[in-house]
């Protein structure tokens, strides 16, 4: 049976997150932070929720989501995972620190079709946690999903047990994690009475999915601005939808959101996907000069960038209180020392 939305606070959606397999690999609650000097900077009241301090194989946003998908992995009996993404992908350090926690072999597919190829970064990282690396020549869409199921395929031959990690599951567990992360939100800035009015995070998927979903069923009128770091071969905005649908599902809830209703921008892929863009290596010294926090070019920064953007066209009115959601990353950076300007 699914429950409808209208009557669901914090406990309520707890509770329906309890039901579901679940390893716990996070350092939660992240700090929600002030940021004195970039807000001063702004013009606006700045918070940061520190995703890059999850922890486990340096922190990220995917920590949080691993803890639903490998839960599942383990649910399943799985003996090894299989995952896949850009060389410097942070999903899959840590992914690979994830299984090294838990005892599984980690196998990745990685894709030299971005730069940052060299054994650095997140690269080196995948290396040192003891994950098996397959390198591949493919898109990052389709061609990468096919190349990790084949992988697949070879282990279940050979008599392991593997989790693939991949869409629909992967999609909607990941934003199940970021309905709790937005719960752990909420509760946060009611104990810091602070009354967030925009929220900025970089997305195209699991976490824009899952915090939109949350963010309808607690109706908090929050302004969540999703900026997605790649153009990919469906529209930014259907892939949102169908996210925050599928954890609803998931999570047997009625809500159903429409991509009309995804607040996203494309604005600031720049390049393209895996290369550093101009605004975004602005933004990444901005927020490094002016709080010691490091971004990362391919994700963050062009977060960031969209979020300084916005602040200095007026879209978000001066004096408005703005989250930042630091999805972490920052490991990626040593793979791309020329985005560091002097
Ligand atoms: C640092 C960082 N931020 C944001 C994202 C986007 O996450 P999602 O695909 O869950 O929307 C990623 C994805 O790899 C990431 O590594």
């Amino acid at each position: 049976m699914s429950l409808s939305s209208d009557c669901l606070g914090i406990p309520e959606l707890r509770g329906l997150i309890r039901r579901l397999p679940r390893v716990f690999l996070a350092h939660v609650p992240t700090p929600l932070d002030y940021a004195a000097r970039l807000s001063r900077h702004l013009g606006v009241r700045l918070y940061i929720k520190r995703d890059d301090a999850t922890g486990l194989g340096l922190g990220g946003n995917k920590v949080r989501q691993l803890e639903f998908t490998l839960g599942e992995a383990v649910r399943r009996g799985a003996d090894c995972i299989v995952q896949g993404a850009a060389e410097q992908s942070n999903h899959c350090r840590q992914a690979a620190a994830a299984a090294a926690r838990l005892g599984l072999d980690c196998y990745l597919v990685l894709s030299g079709d971005a730069r940052g190829g060299s054994r650095q970064g997140n690269r080196l990282l995948d290396e040192l946690f003891g994950a098996r690396i397959e390198r591949v020549e493919t898109d990052m869409g389709q061609g990468i999903q096919e190349a990790k199921k084949a992988v697949a395929q070879r282990l279940l031959a050979e008599g392991r047990r593997p989790y693939l990690i991949a869409p629909p599951d992967s999609l909607g567990l990941g934003a199940v994690a970021f309905v709790d992360a937005f719960l752990e939100l909420m509760e946060q800035a009611r104990e810091q009475e602070v009354s967030l009015q925009h929220l900025f995070v970089c997305s195209c998927g699991a976490t824009g999915g899952g915090l939109i979903l949350a963010n309808r069923c607690l109706a908090t009128g929050l302004r969540i601005r999703c900026v997605s770091p790649i153009l990919w071969e469906w529209p930014t905005d259907q892939r949102l939808a169908e996210a925050a649908n599928t954890a609803a599902r998931v999570l047997g809830l009625d809500t159903r959101v429409t991509p009309s209703e995804v607040d996203y921008t494309n604005a600031f892929v720049g390049p393209g996907y895996g290369i550093p863009s101009s605004e975004g290596c602005e933004a990444m010294s901005l927020a490094a000069r002016q709080e010691g926090i490091v971004l990362d070019p391919i994700y963050t920064a062009k977060a960031f960038a969209a979020l300084a953007a916005a602040v200095r066209s007026g879209e978000v009115p001066p004096g408005s209180t703005v989250l930042f959601w630091h999805t972490g990353g920052s490991p990626a950076l040593f793979a791309f020392p020329d985005s560091v300007g002097a």
